[in-house]
């Protein structure tokens, strides 16, 4: 293990912990352990603790040492996915008969999991403006709800829950709180050191970086709660497998710096949107007239890379605005070096369509990548120009 004393710094442990040098070989770099079994010296002799890489790999072992240091937390579980890291902490948590308390924006696919597929096993839900702590600890049903569920920053809405409030708020009603850390990634947010309970990652965004991966991560403090989801994990087996392990940890080594270039890009951006004729609103957690704002500023670093906005004209407008970029993609998913754009309300976020959940037809979504910033400007500017709403303004 690095001695802790060295691995201090956020960059150091992401380059360092779970990642020592192979000490067969002295490779630095944690080597794919693509084998699915491993010898026994006689029966129950396992060398290092390994015996079939569903239960446990060297390499799904180095990835779930380093995410568990970054947040910061004890132990690490690392998924096939984001879901399967969310579904696995919830059918943990929770037995049919329970109640959860989300996000009224969640995540969609969070959103369809827990209405109707935990929904269809016996588990309510109550959906709830996370920003309103009275309303929060009205939807919480006392003696059924097992857990609160936050996203802070939400997709795509990019609202703000202050995260030590509802740690108090669950805790108070012997609720767990469960943090989706995604957006913010660990660098700019770590959600155990504000109460959390469980911090939850679509590791296929921020950790992974590079839009080559899909993968999760769980990671809690306590004990009991651990040795469960651990449990769950190897029994359902939703486990990645070990190269989608080595391309998180290699995206992981570089994410303070390119976190920073994200936030910094995004909030030249920001500047580009909110003076643009064509744009209504642009939400991001850095703006002060966001409400979100203070609480942002007390738990995160940075504001980080996701932006959304409106555009004057509606949905007829965003579209084209999403089909008229070229350097940014028109593509689901973010957190990668490329810059993406999106319409979540027939993309990413169709599944809630007919929910209470729904997203504004007339929202973009951008996730600002770390190309060179000049360049992006001038790709979204041109995309924005080409608006009627920009033209009458100009005449
Ligand atoms: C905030 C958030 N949580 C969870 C997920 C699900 O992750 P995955 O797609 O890796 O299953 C996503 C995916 O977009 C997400 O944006």
């Amino acid at each position: 293990m690095v001695d802790e004393q060295l691995a201090d710094g956020f960059e150091t442990i992401a380059i360092h912990v779970g990642q020592e040098p192979d000490p067969r070989t002295g490779a630095v770099v944690v080597p794919i352990h693509l084998a699915s079994t491993f010898i026994q010296d006689g029966v129950g002799g396992l060398r290092d603790g390994y015996e079939y890489s569903r239960s446990g790999n060297p390499t799904r072992t180095a990835l779930e040492t380093s995410i568990a240091a970054l947040e910061a937390g004890a132990v690490g579980l690392a998924f096939s996915s984001g879901m399967a890291a969310t579904d696995t902490l919830c059918r943990t948590v929770c037995r049919p008969g329970d109640h959860v308390v989300l996000p009224a924006d969640a995540y969609g696919g969070t959103y369809r999991l827990i209405a109707r597929v935990l929904g269809d096993w016996g588990v309510e839900h109550t959906s709830v403006d996370l920003t309103d702590l009275a309303a929060t600890r009205a939807a919480i049903r006392p003696g059924s709800t097992r857990l609160v569920w936050c996203e802070t920053p939400t997709n795509p809405l990019l609202t703000i829950a202050d995260i030590a409030a509802l740690a108090g708020v669950a805790h108070d009603a012997g609720a767990l709180l469960a943090v989706d850390n995604t957006f913010a990634s660990p660098y700019l947010q770590q959600p155990l050191l504000l109460g959390a309970d469980a911090v939850v990652h679509s590791t296929t965004k921020y950790l992974g970086g590079h839009s080559d991966v899909v993968g999760g991560a769980l990671v809690v403090n306590d004990a009991d709660l651990a040795g469960r989801l651990r449990f769950l994990q190897n029994a359902a087996g939703a486990v990645p497998s070990p190269f989608d392990c080595w391309l998180v940890l290699r995206g992981i080594r570089t994410l303070g710096v390119r976190m920073d270039r994200h936030c910094a890009n995004a909030r030249a951006l920001v500047d580009l949107l909110t003076a643009h004729p064509a744009v209504d609103l642009v939400r991001y957690p850095g703006l002060p007239g966001h409400p979100g704002y203070p609480v942002a500023v007390k738990q995160m670093r940075d504001f980080g890379g996701m932006v959304s906005f409106t555009v004057r004209g509606g949905s007829a407008a965003a579209l084209a605005v999403c089909g008229r970029t070229r350097l940014f993609t028109l593509a689901e998913s973010l957190g990668g070096v490329e810059s993406l754009i999106e319409h979540p309300a027939t993309m990413t976020h169709a599944s809630v369509a007919d929910s209470p959940l729904a997203v504004p037809a007339e929202l973009v979504r951008l996730s600002v990548g770390i190309e060179s910033v000049d360049d992006l400007a001038a790709d979204l500017r041109a995309a924005l120009d080409e608006l009627p709403s920009a033209a009458a303004d100009r005449e």
